[in-house]
């Protein structure tokens, strides 16, 4: 209980608790410092007994309307202005701020199911948002009530939830910008101060958001209804016009007001004065201004739209100000020229228009001159069909802007926002609340249809036999309303569109006519003496579903024919002004068809909007008003009693009510209870709806209580649940007594639940992530080859990554490596640049690392290579044996040797056979290599001194012998011939001899056979030929045979 209310003498009780663990403590301190968490526990079965139920199909007593507002009045006083009925939200105006919409409740509230959260709009708005995405169902939240009740508060809060709490990219929160910014450009121009509300708006509104399949909303539109156009002309006393002309006054700059013609002063416009209360302590013009000058800028309107935009606003409340008489008989327009340029139309003509009428009589036109009052009505007309026009230019404008520009993706998902007036019962009812009850009564319609129809589904769905519900269904108002031919509205028309005397009190005699015997309908000619008395006689009673209410026919026919002389309009068709000019079309002229009267145009887009929402998944949010003085804290049970009744909440409790009252899923109701069963506490291991009829078995449930689906269990009462709950809580005490219990269970369970919460948040998190990365991917792979786009950047980045990171773990080892992998597409030239520089690299650090001593046997090993690389068949297998400096010691040369060579410094020596050039004897001897001269030593000797610069050049065969023949000049007396040798190291010899003497192009390797000089002209020659081991002997033609075996394969 430290807990529950964080006063200092409980948190003085949390410090001394030393023994809990810190993450205890920090379960417990997040406890204390936050109310969510509080609300979290805070069931609708735990919480009863102090705040009421927070659904009311948890009233035991459901067809009560007194505990039905008794228990919205024990909530209320607790700030507890949410309750349920199932999964309709009641909501009553708290008429001040209770901090309950921040961004920590939003968190609160996102991906949390419904009733484990006490009731709220965020439960509503998320739950609708993951049925969509879940579901792929489109939604709509349908919200209503009476004027000041909240809905237009209700539905800001819900855009504002999908505004922080949706996926955002870059192009979404410009989108998010717009939707947000809709409202004040809306409300400016649609909304009004009225004795109800301060900000009452004037007009229906449906606007779906469009979701991406991303959850992000990229877009949205509107549907606007029935906008109040009279108010423009008209104000009732402590009501206003609508706000922007205010707005436009009060905050407008200097020069604007200049270009404009206006003054600051309201009460030089008699439009705006009406209501005798220009100003209002609640509402700030001029800062409001500033609002919805800036709105408009993020919207996307350019400054010339504003500007021309503002030029209407202007004008129409300017007539006024230059409409006056000057006698009796006859009436005369003195209008400004600013007001023809604000509508940019001419002035002369605008003024004949405004005071005359055009006639056909016997095929001629003529122009009629216009009294004073249809001079007033025409010019009343033409302002607020103006003002009517243009405001739909304004939602078509912003509709524009909401637009969702990817051609490629259609597939959005929807959720639509309807706040729209709720039933309205005046002491004088005319044309303007007929319309809004009747759309009530389709709204109600739909309710009843999609209600049942959610609650048969989900019986069939659980496998329960659904037992039907007896409701009133209110088609049969509808009918009598919408009909044709025999409906209210065809009635009406018929009067308005038929020549003769047709008046307002003919329409109600022929209403009387028709439909006089309808069981809904009554007028005081048809009432009984009792109601005849509450009735006037120009009023028809309709007994709607949510109750009776009384119509007055007066201004009937011309509210629905919303006339606007032609030669008004034929003035407006050729305004110059932009928007006037796409607002009256000049086809309407030609057009020989009537338009369609307001009552028709309105039936026409409820049934558009009834195809719309039955097209969806709906929930609903009643709004109620507590007060008529706008004051929090007061509970006006009279009036909330009429409100309850006009919603039809009583209707909607017994609907929901009509089967059983609660249901949850198997595992909820399993883990919530499952510690009043020995067997199913603390773990039920076997299959959840056997756990679920063990433990209601064990408690004692009949039959008749309660139904076991599929997936969920039906408990019909409140009271067995109730039961169960007390049980519960009985429990709990139970086994809190038990010290082992408290520590280790309660506790144990609540942190387990915690951090469950925690590591399940965290996996949805990652799961979204990977889903978002997988989408990329395949659009990316999609859009592979094409140039770099934002469809293909994310993939391309990663293909560059992934090649890089690979390069990166398989980099050639050496230089010999010559591994390299695959690059893509779009990385081949860097790919090549990259295998440059590592090389390079390689070979750079390779030749830091290397010591003199090696870099001369590479040197070597690389002339080798120059002379012999794929000439000498056992060149390969010399390459890894190193060369060495020199193949005899010092005792292995004879010193007198040494001793003649003198100064002579000695590069090599290595022993060899020489072979005579007559017989080819063989017989061994050292060859030595100086800086000048090659030698052949025998023993003591020094047989043969060859200098470099008389040798010409030396042969070598191409096998694997190591014979070779060192070509000395024929005609050098010194010299006895050339000489033939044989090195066991022949590759080592000849390079040294390369080397020293400076030969390396004179390295001859031949194939088959070497011809040499033996002297004195002569030839000798040896024959090479490959076999299966060295021989070398003299044949039988007295050449050198050699046969040398294959190394190497080539
Ligand atoms: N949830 C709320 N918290 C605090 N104040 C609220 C709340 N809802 C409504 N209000 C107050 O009530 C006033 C009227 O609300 P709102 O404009 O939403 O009514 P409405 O139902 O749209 O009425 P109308 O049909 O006239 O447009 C608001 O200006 C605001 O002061
Ligand atoms: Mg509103």
């Amino acid at each position: 209980y430290c807990c529950q209310g964080g006063k200092p003498s409980e948190v003085v009780l949390l410090r001394s608790f030393t023994y809990i663990t810190p993450l205890l403590l920090l379960v417990l301190l997040q406890v204390v410092a936050s109310d969510g968490v509080r609300a979290m526990m805070e069931s609708a079965l735990t919480a009863r007994d102090r705040v009421g139920v927070q659904d009311f199909v948890l009233l035991e007593n459901h067809t009560s309307e007194a505990a039905f507002i008794e228990n919205l009045r024990k909530r209320f006083k607790e700030n507890l202005i949410y309750t349920y009925i199932g999964s309709v939200l009641v909501s009553v105006n708290p008429y001040k701020d209770l901090e309950i919409y921040t961004k920590n409740h939003m968190e609160r509230y996102r991906g949390v199911n419904f009733y484990e959260v006490s009731p709220h709009l965020y439960a509503v708005s998320d739950n609708s948002y993951r049925s969509m995405r879940t579901e792929r169902k489109d939604q709509c939240i349908l919200i209503s009530g009476e004027s000041g009740a909240g809905k237009t508060e209700a539905s800001k809060k819900i855009l504002q939830y999908y505004a922080v709490t949706c996926p955002a990219s870059e192009h979404v929160q410009t989108i998010k910008d717009r939707l947000l910014q809709s409202n004040p450009v809306l409300e400016a121009f649609g909304n009004a101060k009225t004795l109800r509300n301060d900000n009452s708006s004037r007009f229906g509104k449906y606007m779906d958001i469009q979701f991406d399949f991303k959850g992000a909303p990229v877009g949205g539109h509107i549907i606007n209804y029935l906008l109040e156009k009279s108010r423009v002309v008209h104000q009732n006393h402590g009501e206003r016009n609508f706000h922007i002309f205010y707005q436009l006054i009060e905050g407008g700059e200097e020069d604007l007001l200049r270009r404009l013609g206006l003054e600051r002063n309201p009460q030089q416009y008699q439009y705006l004065v009406k209501g005798n209360c220009p100003k209002v302590s609640s509402i700030n013009d001029r800062s409001d201004w500033k609002v919805v000058r800036k709105a408009l800028t993020v919207i996307g309107f350019s400054e010339d739209e504003v500007e021309v935009r503002t030029n209407i606003a202007a004008a129409c409340m300017t007539p006024t100000f230059h409409f006056f008489v000057r006698d009796e008989t006859r009436i005369h327009v003195d209008v400004l020229v600013v007001l023809f340029q604000l509508l940019g139309v001419n002035g002369t003509v605008l003024t004949e228009a405004l005071t005359h009428k055009k006639i056909i009589a016997k095929g001629e036109e003529l122009m009629s001159p216009l009294n004073l009052e249809q001079a007033s009505s025409a010019r009343d007309a033409l302002s607020k069909a103006v003002y009517g026009r243009t405001f739909t230019w304004l939602v078509n404008k912003i509709n524009a802007s909401l637009a969702y520009t990817d051609d490629s993706y259609k597939n959005w998902s929807v959720i639509g926002l309807l706040d729209i007036y709720g039933f309205e019962v005046f002491q004088n009812n005319s044309f303007e609340q007929f319309c809004i009850n009747y759309c009530n009564e389709k709204l109600q319609q739909l309710f009843i249809e999609l209600t049942l129809k959610s609650e048969q589904e989900e019986y069939e769905a659980e496998g329960i036999t659904w037992e039907p519900v007896q409701y009133f269904n209110n088609k049969i108002i509808c009918d009598l309303v919408e009909e044709k031919f025999k409906g209210i509205i065809s009635i009406l028309d018929e009067e308005c569109l038929r020549p003769g005397d047709a008046s307002d009190i003919t329409f109600l005699e022929k209403l009387e006519d028709t439909v006089g015997g309808h069981p809904h309908f009554v007028t005081h000619k048809l009432a009984d003496g009792k109601t005849r008395k509450v009735m006037g006689r120009d009023e028809f009673r309709l007994l709607h579903y949510a109750g009776e209410v009384n119509y007055n026919v007066n201004g009937f026919l011309d509210k629905n024919n919303d006339l606007l002389f032609r030669n008004l309009k034929e003035v407006m068709c050729m305004s110059e002004n932009k928007i006037l000019n796409q607002c009256f079309d000049r086809e309407e002229l030609t057009d020989k068809k009537r338009p369609d009267t307001a009552a028709t145009q309105f039936k026409a887009s409820l049934a558009k909007l009834m195809e719309i929402l039955m097209s969806k998944e709906p929930s609903y949010i009643r709004c109620i008003k507590p007060n008529d003085s706008k004051q929090a804290g007061r509970f006006d049970e009279v009036l909330i009693r009429h409100q309850v009744k006009y919603l039809g909440l009583m209707e909607n409790l017994r609907v929901r009510r009509a089967g059983f009252a609660y249901r949850r899923r198997y595992e909820v109701f399993l883990q919530r209870y499952k510690s009043l069963c020995p067997d199913t506490w603390p773990n039920w291991r076997g299959k959840l709806a056997d756990g679920v009829a063990t433990l209601v078995k064990h408690l004692g449930y009949k039959p008749e209580e309660y139904k076991l689906g599929r997936s969920k269990i039906f408990i019909r009462f409140p009271k067995t649940l109730f039961a169960t709950e007390d049980a519960l809580e009985t429990r709990k005490h139970s086994l809190g007594e038990s010290p082992q219990h408290v520590l280790l269970s309660l506790p144990t369970i609540g942190i387990q639940a915690w951090w469950r919460g925690i590591l399940a948040r965290r996996r949805a998190q990652r799961r979204r992530q990977a889903a978002d990365t997988i989408r990329r991917f395949i659009k990316g792979f999609i859009y592979r080859h094409q140039e770099r786009c934002p469809e293909n950047e994310y993939f391309l980045d990663y293909v560059r990554y992934s090649f890089l990171m690979k390069l990166r773990r398989n980099l050639p080892k050496n230089v010999l490596d010559k591994s390299w992998p695959t690059p893509p597409a779009a990385l081949t030239e860097a790919s090549e640049h990259l295998r440059k520089m590592c090389m390079q690299n390689m070979v750079w650090t390779y030749c830091k690392r290397i010591s003199p001593e090696w870099k001369h046997q590479m040197e070597q090993k690389m002339i080798a290579s120059e002379i012999f690389k794929d000439k000498k068949d056992n060149y390969p297998q010399s390459v890894p044996k190193l060369f060495v400096s020199t193949r005899l010691n010092g005792e292995e040369i004879n010193p007198k040797v040494l001793q003649a060579l003198g100064t002579e410094k000695m590069k090599y020596a290595v022993p060899v056979t020489k072979y005579d050039r007559k017989g080819y004897k063989a017989r061994p001897r050292q060859l030595l290599l100086t800086a000048n001269c090659a030698i052949i030593v025998e023993e003591a000797k020094l047989k043969q001194r060859i200098d470099y610069k008389a040798l010409k050049g030396v042969s070598v065969s191409s096998l694997s012998d190591g014979l070779f023949v060192l070509h000395v000049p024929s005609d050098d007396n010194k010299q006895k011939g050339d000489v033939v040798l044989q090195s066991d190291h022949v590759i080592e010899t000849l390079t040294k001899v390369a080397i020293c003497a400076d030969k390396i192009n004179n390295i001859n390797i031949n194939q088959g056979s070497i011809t040499f000089t033996v002297g004195q002209g002569k030839e000798g020659i040896i024959d090479f030929t490959p076999g299966s081991e060295l021989l070398v002997a003299k044949a039988k033609n007295g050449h050198l045979s050699v046969t040398a075996p294959r190394l190497n394969s080539r």
